[in-house]
């Protein structure tokens, strides 16, 4: 069974009650208990923080064996060297997940520290956004 975990950034933890205009109504567990019923083939795992070095810390740990990382740094994408420097140091491939379409908000959000070493990137689909990563992970 492929190994693939899901880390998300600051303040994705708040899902279902942040922006939900922007973001939605689900929270992230009752969006991630769907998605591991819906591929019971694959062993899905989840990880958020708020905290910068504890996203670095799990990239880390997992990032030399699991077979995917899908990683929505949120609001550190945008300014986050050290994430980006994780993501190059690890052999896991990382395909970098956003639910908002970033280039149609403000323009810092335009750029990522993330996409120049993700293996993809998957953008403006809401929660579908990550589902569409685990799909890219399985569907070869
Ligand atoms: C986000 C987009 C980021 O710009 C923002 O800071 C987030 C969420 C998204 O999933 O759309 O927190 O990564």
């Amino acid at each position: 069974m492929k190994k693939i975990i899901i880390i998300n950034g600051p303040n994705l933890n708040l899902l279902g009650k942040r922006e939900t205009n922007i973001y939605g109504n689900l929270t992230f567990m009752e969006f991630f208990d769907s998605v591991v019923e819906k591929y019971p083939n694959v062993t899905l795992e989840h990880f958020q923080s708020n905290i910068e070095g504890e996203l670095i810390d799990k990239l880390q740990e997992v990032g030399f064996t699991y077979d995917g990382v899908i990683l929505n740094a949120a609001a550190y994408t945008h300014t986050s060297v050290g994430i980006g420097d994780a993501v190059k140091a690890i052999t896991t491939p990382v395909v970098e997940v956003h639910i908002s379409n970033t280039f149609s908000r403000e323009k810092f959000r335009h750029k990522s520290f993330i996409s120049p070493n993700a293996k993809g990137v998957i953008l403006g689909f809401g929660l579908q956004s990550y589902e569409l990563a685990i799909e890219s992970f399985i569907s070869k």
